[in-house]
Formats: structure tokens, C-alpha cells, sequence
């Protein structure tokens, strides 16, 4: 049986913040469900703030360890528990990880250094040394570093996989030794424009290197998609692949019955219920006929929101309603919440981080817009075809290679495209989706073909098995 751990720091249900959690949390699942012959595992941070106490109680400890960092000593425990064919591990040190916040604080740079370090050190201790180390995003990109060039007495291969290049771990060179531990002589592994760049040196490191789309492979080639790491695409151009996203469907299903009317493919009655009850919440007048256009976002500028910004007023002017569900930054919630003020009939906005009231907008929106100015994969797109709420995304990254554009006279496709990053050719394409609102049949049509899509694990977790069969 060949053995993969995936190293990240967040995973869905335990303690997650955005789509890489989701992406952790359901991945090695399907990947377990699809084969026998793996033993999956995964290690993430004891984050103990977030991760619920059922999941804390259902854990063991099953190591137990000092760890040098640098010249630090330091705790470190390894609990586990088992589900759904995967074993868990989960790094424990309250000092770093009793926090707040996953991410965002002073010491980020030692906290991750801290995890990676962990990973590599707890392989003696539990008695599992992967075929595959499998890490993901820049706070795991040390331990593929730390592997290659520090722990040669194994024999593991490294797979990094890029979620969104935009979060390199870029630090300065004061803090190689000190916190990051590594010996003057692996500076120029990780050495990129002046600075330490992790991601860099994951890259540089790592036996393959992927990406959530296949289409985002090919931008983070791109200067203007690449932020500063193009060079070092090209470079190892020879290792880099990209693996659509997938998302767990027992997660995201119009027939949960806990949404205020469950519906499916053939009876979508029920997503009219869902609708008003928005409207109620939202405080919105009550209109079933009225096209109801969600957004659902961390309010990043790379979401999009300065074409937003520029044209929702227009937009406003159609008889429609617009919903808005996120956090971020300052200059986008101003902006949404003087919208609502601005509009009440026909714009609400919610400043808030909220699964439930997500999946009630997914599952009663009839738009679901997401104009991104890049995206790796995306999930949230995958998430609102669930409930045939019909995805306005711009052709980038993973929006590109899940969401293809209606045509009326063959009755293909499965949302609403534009090209260029221009907030009138986005109010275009709304315009094009409430023309479609407008004609029955072709909304029925396209809905129909949203909710049937196959945005499930299992054909992308088939081309993660393949890869990994290419390095065993
Ligand atoms: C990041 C990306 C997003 C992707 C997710 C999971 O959050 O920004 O596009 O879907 O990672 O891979």
C-alpha cells in the first residue's frame, strides 16, 4: 500500500477559512474512496480555537516530542483520529496555535516554520514515512524545503500545490537561520527578488508542482497573473500541471432538508420558497418574479469588486435585487453597505462569514456572480450550479475550465461568460442572463444543466491518483 500525507493548514470541518479548507477537507476523502491501495493521511495545525470540542474529544495522542527550531526548543504533541478511511494529525503547541486567528499574526513566519518543522520530525514518532509528501500553499511549503534538503534520509517525493500565488511566505533574509531554520548554504534555494520566497523554494524543491485548474497552470506562467513568479514557472515549466478543483456534493444539496424548502432537478419549486424567505431576511420586498443576483465572497480586489464597484448602480437600474455575503476589505464593505442604504428595495448586504445563510443564498439566488480578476479554481461557482442559481463568472483560472457559456441554439452550456477584466462587458453579461431569465424554456434549460454538471471529486481525484502512480 503506498502512503501520501498531505501537509496544509486548514481543513474543513476542523478549522477552516476558505477554500483551501474546503479543498482539504473533501480531497483526501474521495482519494481514499477511490482506491484501495492508498493509505491516505493528513496533518494540519491544532488550531484550538476552531476545531469543535466533539472532534477535540474523539482524538488520541499518539506522539509526544521536543522540537529544535533554530535555537528554540519546543513542545510539540501529535493527536490523530480517524474518518472516512483517512487518518488525521493534528500538530499541537499552544503557543502558536491557541490563537485567534489561522493566519494574520505578528509571528506567521515562526508559527509555519513551527508546523513544517513538525511534520518531518513526527515521522520517526508515529511510524508512518509517506511515499508522497503532499503539501499545499505557502505555510506548508517549508516542510517540502525541509525534505528535500534537510531530510534526505528519506526517500519521499513532494508534490506542492499552488491554491492562489498571489501568498508567496515572502520574508527577509534576517530570519533564514533565526526562525526558519535552514543553513546559509540553502539561502539561494529560496532566495527570489531580494527576499526569502517559500513558495519559490517549494517550487524549486518539489518533484511535481500543481495548480487547481488547468487554466490557472497556464496564467501563473503569465506575468500578469503570476505575481513576481513567472520566471520560476517557466523554469520548472516541466513539473507543473494543474488538477481541477471538485466539491463534496453531500455538503452542497438542494435536498437538505434543512434549508426552509428542499428541492431537486425535476421539482425546483421549492428553490422559489428559498428565494423569499431571502427577501424576508434581507429585508427586501417579497417578489418571486424578481431575478435575485448573490454574491458570496471574501471582499479580496482579485474577487473582482472594483468592476462592481463601477457598474452596480447601472445595473440597479433593471428590475432586479442584489445580495451581498462577505467580509474584507475596508473600501468594498463601505461600498456595500452605503449600496443598501442607497437602494433598500433592491439591495441587501449581510458583512458577515456565514455557512448557513451562504447555503440559503446559494440555494434561493437565481444569479450567482463572481467576476474575478484571477481564480485559481473557485469553488463557490461550483457550489450555486448545486442549486441551479446560475453562475455570471469571468472566463480566468478555474471559472474558465468549469463554466461554460450558454448558447440558446444548441442548449449547451452551464452559465453566463465574458472575457476581458471590464466592468461594462460584466453588466453585459448580467444583461445577458436576465434577457435568459426572461425566456423560460432557455432558463429552465440552463438550469437544468447547472444542477446536472459533474462538479464531484471523482474525476479529478482519478488524475491525482495517476500523478501520484507517476512518482511511486
Ligand atoms: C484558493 C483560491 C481559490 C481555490 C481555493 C481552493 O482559495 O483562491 O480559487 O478554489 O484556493 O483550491
Amino acid at each position: 500500500m503506498k502512503k501520501i500525507l498531505f501537509v496544509a493548514s486548514e481543513a474543513n470541518p476542523y478549522a477552516g477559512t476558505g477554500g483551501l479548507g474546503d479543498v482539504i477537507g473533501s480531497l483526501p476523502g474521495a482519494l481514499a474512496k477511490e482506491t484501495q491501495d492508498l493509505d491516505v493521511r493528513v496533518v494540519i495545525p491544532m488550531h484550538v480555537r476552531k476545531i469543535k470540542e466533539e472532534y477535540r474529544n474523539a482524538m488520541t495522542k499518539v506522539a509526544e516530542f521536543d522540537l529544535p527550531l533554530s535555537w528554540r526548543t519546543l513542545y510539540c504533541g501529535i493527536w490523530s483520529l480517524t474518518e472516512n478511511g483517512v487518518t488525521w494529525y493534528f500538530v499541537d503547541n499552544e503557543y502558536y496555535f491557541d490563537r485567534d486567528k489561522l493566519y494574520g499574526e505578528y509571528d506567521d513566519a515562526e508559527r509555519y516554520a513551527f508546523f513544517s518543522k513538525a511534520v518531518l520530525e513526527m515521522l520517526p514518532h508515529i511510524g508512518f514515512v509517506p511515499d508522497i509528501l503532499h503539501a499545499n500553499d505557502w505555510q506548508s511549503a517549508l516542510s517540502v524545503i525541509y525534505l528535500k534538503k534537510m531530510y534526505t534520509q528519506y526517500n519521499t517525493k513532494a508534490i506542492y500545490t499552488i491554491h492562489n500565488i498571489e501568498y508567496q511566505g515572502k520574508y527577509s533574509f534576517g530570519i533564514l537561520g533565526d526562525v526558519f531554520d535552514l543553513p546559509g548554504e540553502l539561502a539561494s534555494t529560496v532566495e527570489y527578488d531580494g527576499c526569502i520566497n517559500l513558495t519559490k523554494g517549494a517550487i524549486v524543491c518539489a518533484d511535481k508542482v500543481t495548480t487547481v485548474s488547468a487554466r490557472y497552470a497556464e496564467e501563473i506562467g503569465t506575468e500578469f497573473y503570476s505575481h513576481g513568479l513567472h520566471y520560476i514557472i517557466w523554469e520548472n515549466s516541466h513539473k507543473v500541471c494543474g488538477i481541477v478543483n471538485g466539491i463534496d456534493l453531500s455538503l452542497y444539496d438542494p435536498e437538505d432538508p434543512t434549508l426552509p424548502a428542499p428541492f431537486t432537478v425535476e421539482d425546483t419549486a421549492g428553490k422559489d420558497v428559498c428565494k423569499v424567505e431571502i427577501q424576508r431576511r434581507f429585508g427586501l420586498p417579497e417578489s418571486p418574479n424578481t431575478p435575485l443576483v448573490v454574491m458570496i465572497s471574501r471582499l479580496a480586489t482579485h474577487k473582482g469588486f472594483d468592476l462592481v464597484k463601477c457598474v452596480l448602480e447601472e445595473f440597479l437600474q433593471e428590475d432586479v435585487q442584489v445580495v451581498l455575503l462577505g467580509t474584507g476589505e475596508q473600501e468594498y464593505e463601505e461600498f456595500f453597505s452605503w449600496i443598501a442604504t442607497r437602494y433598500p428595495n433592491k439591495a441587501a448586504t449581510m458583512l458577515a462569514y456565514n455557512k448557513g445563510i451562504a447555503k440559503l443564498l446559494y440555494a434561493g439566488g437565481d444569479i450567482f456572480l463572481m467576476p474575478s480578476l484571477s481564480e485559481p479554481c473557485g469553488l463557490a461557482q461550483m457550489m450555486a450550479s448545486r442549486y441551479g442559481t446560475i453562475p455570471v463568472v469571468r472566463e480566468t483560472g478555474g471559472l474558465a475550465d468549469t463554466i461554460h457559456p450558454y448558447n440558446p441554439t444548441t442548449g449547451e452550456g452551464n452559465g453566463i461568460n465574458f472575457v476581458s477584466y471590464n466592468a461594462h462587458h460584466m453588466l453585459d453579461a448580467l444583461r445577458r442572463a436576465l434577457e435568459l431569465y426572461n425566456r423560460p424554456e432557455h432558463w429552465a434549460k440552463l438550469r437544468y444543466n447547472a444542477m446536472t454538471y459533474d462538479f464531484s471529486w471523482s474525476k479529478s481525484a482519478k488524475l491525482y491518483l495517476e500523478m501520484y502512480r507517476g512518482l511511486f
